[in-house]
């Protein structure tokens, strides 16, 4: 498979359940990887650039809290200097937690997602836009929660549509060099951070102690298509057609991927 042969993706987040899909499904076609996650996900970390070079790629492995951009930055130089090159970025780290209604959520949980999801962001993408040239590609990882409100997600959600903002701005900004930037919005997707018991409680508060299929029902219901979630790759597949030089002229959109959950009536 050859449509991102020999070029260098970084991936934020790369431990998690769509970062380590997205890892893959850039090396099988091709691409090298600096894989980027907290320290504390090491392990985690180490499988990944294992799946990796069992497709035949590089990986480099650094640890950064994207809220530090001297950190995020000697990751991703490091990486650069080992594989030579850097043509893609991955901006996809992300952090949903402490659900509940806007008015009750402490400042604390608003700044941290304010602190990861756009300033991380930002962070990410600025680390790595002086390494890309013509053909360079920037795909953020958003959510639908960026494209309609989420509910009891408003610190969520509200970082996720500023995300589009920074996407869209900096599209104008890159695009006379050659360079792309798009976002990928995914529905709900089978990961860690839904399929755990603080988010099935908050989607069945009928329950005493709902599981995986409790949770599954509810979200059947607000997608279009019969399923409750999609699969990391699916996520990974748009990420993929982003970062490739079949989307060579789409640049500022958003690519929602969420079995309709954002167009049903
Ligand atoms: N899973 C979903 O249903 C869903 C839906 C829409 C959007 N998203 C978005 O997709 C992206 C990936 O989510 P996921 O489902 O794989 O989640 P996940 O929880 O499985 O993985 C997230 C990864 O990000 C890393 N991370 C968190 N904070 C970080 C920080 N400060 N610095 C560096 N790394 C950090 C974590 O260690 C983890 O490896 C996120 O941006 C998320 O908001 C997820």
């Amino acid at each position: 498979m050859t449509r991102l042969r020999d070029r260098v993706a970084v991936v934020t987040g790369a431990a998690g359940g769509m970062g380590r899909a997205h890892c893959r499904r850039l090396a099988e076609e091709g691409a090298d990887i600096i894989a980027v996650d907290l320290a504390e996900t090491a392990d985690a970390l180490a499988a990944v650039a294992y799946e990796v070079e069992g497709c035949g790629r590089r990986c480099v492995t650094g640890f950064a809290d994207i809220r530090d951009p001297l950190a995020l930055e000697e990751a991703v130089n490091t990486g650069v200097v080992q594989l030579g090159r850097l043509d893609i970025v991955v901006a996809n780290a992300g952090v949903y937690a402490d659900l509940g209604p806007a008015w009750e959520l402490s400042d604390e949980s608003w700044q941290r997602a304010l602190d990861i999801n756009l300033t991380g962001v930002w962070h990410t993408v600025r680390a790595g836009a002086g390494h890309l040239g013509a053909g360079g590609s920037i795909v953020i990882v958003g959510s639908t929660n960026g494209v309609k409100g989420g509910a009891r997600a408003t610190h969520y959600s509200a970082s996720k549509h500023a995300v589009v903002g920074l996407a869209r701005t900096m599209a104008n900004e890159l695009g006379p060099q050659g360079i792309r930037v798009n976002t990928v919005h995914p529905g709900s997707v089978a990961t860690p951070m839904i399929l755990n018991d603080s988010v099935y409680a908050k989607l069945r508060p009928d329950l005493p102690n709902p599981t995986r299929e409790d949770a599954a029902r509810v979200l059947a219901e607000r997608t279009i298509l019969p399923v409750p979630w999609v699969e990391p790759v699916d996520i990974s597949n748009a990420v993929l057609f982003l970062a490739s030089d079949e989307s060579r002229y789409v640049t500022g959109i958003e690519l929602v991927v969420d079995a309709g959950l954002t167009q049903k009536v």
